[in-house]
């Protein structure tokens, strides 16, 4: 079996800030609620002429270089996403164009804000197996185009943003080393969290429009309490599965997507909190592209360093959930 390393890691952000000074102007809500009841701060949003793709290629390409590799060097993109640019095809085959990578095959994948550690599962897997030397993970969501801004239970959390890491047979710059995931799905709450018109299901006519069925739906109360049994269960999970205790771990980078989900899974894990990565004030939920992310600002931050044990873990609509340890 090969090694699987990371070889580079990327980051594009939307210039557009949206505070929750701006969205008290748009729904019944405060500042002080958004804050105190999720830790959120300010989202970034996509500009009137961006799409996922754009900021997708715009985090692949800071990966790629970050490497020392060329778009032709790539084998495989993975674009892990739930707003591509269309219905079909998958918004990796746009990426993989818009790049001149015309040595990748290219799909998507939908786990929802597991996206980035489902992605990188994939992609540790074809490394391992030797069928390819460099696949480009990309995490990247354009959530404003479906959020429902009139839901004062959904539009506050959200954010736009991609990230993107090299995935290597051979290690980079450093020796950043993916060596381990655990992955869940429970398929018995699709109701709780998702976008329900569109689909097959509910296919688009007036009425689903009407409806406001193309926006994100979700029981925001069950899917925390959800989303906290779950990380805890991912961590713990990759801590058994390799051995581990949690204080083995120099970092733990949890999927952003509300400061108090955040606190309980550091809590249940029993990880002291200065361990424990957050930067959902300044990005608010951005799915799939969270968690990369967030391991890209631990790392230019100096908060993650060169031999340090780090877990990703994230949970999303599905529900999925999962965790990577890495050594950084
Ligand atoms: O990425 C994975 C998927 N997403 C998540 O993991 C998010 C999970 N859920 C959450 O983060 C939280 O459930 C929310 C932030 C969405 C809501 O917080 P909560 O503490 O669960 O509040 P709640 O839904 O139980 O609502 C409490 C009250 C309600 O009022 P009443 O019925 O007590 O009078 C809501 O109507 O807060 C009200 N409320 C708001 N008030 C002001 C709900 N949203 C807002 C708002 N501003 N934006």
């Amino acid at each position: 079996m090969e090694k699987v390393y990371i070889t580079g890691i990327g980051k594009y952000i939307p210039k557009k800030v949206l505070t929750n000074h701006d969205i008290e102007k748009m729904v019944d809500t405060s500042d002080e609620w958004i804050t105190t009841r999720t830790g959120i701060k300010e989202r970034h949003v996509v500009a009137d002429d961006q799409c996922t793709s754009d900021i997708a290629v715009l985090a692949a390409k800071e990966a790629m270089a970050d490497a020392g590799l060329k778009p032709t060097d790539i084998d495989l993109i993975i674009v892990a996403t739930i707003t591509g640019d269309m219905q079909f095809p998958a918004t990796s085959c746009v990426v993989q164009r818009k790049l001149h990578a015309k040595n990748a095959v290219a799909f998507d994948i939908s786990a929802a804000c597991a996206g980035f550690p489902y992605a990188l599962s994939i992609a540790s897997e074809y490394i391992k197996t030797g069928r390819f030397k460099h696949v480009l993970v990309i995490g990247a969501e354009a959530l404003s185009r479906f959020t429902d801004w009139t839901d004062r239970g959904t539009c506050i959390l959200f954010g736009d943003g991609a990230g993107a890491a090299v995935v290597s047979n051979v290690p980079g710059k450093t020796q950043s080393e993916v060596l381990s995931d655990y992955l869940g799905t429970d398929g018995t709450h699709v109701g709780l969290l998702n976008t329900p018109g569109g689909g097959s299901v509910h296919p688009a006519t007036h009425a689903t429009v009407d409806q406001r069925l193309h926006y994100i739906k979700m029981e925001g109360n069950a899917v925390f309490k959800i989303a906290v049994k779950s990380m805890t269960e991912a961590v713990n999970g990759i801590l058994q599965k390799n051995e581990l205790i949690i204080d083995d771990i120099a970092s733990l980078i949890p999927h952003q997507a509300n400061l108090r989900i955040i606190k309980a899974v550091g809590k249940a894990v029993k990880i002291a909190e200065e361990r424990v990565f957050v930067n959902v004030d300044k990005y608010g939920n951005m799915s799939s592209a969270t968690t990369i992310v967030a391991l890209y600002d631990a790392v230019r931050s100096g908060v993650v360093r060169p031999g340090d044990l780090v877990v990703l873990v994230a949970f999303g609509g599905g529900f999925v959930w999962g965790a990577t340890l890495i050594r950084w």
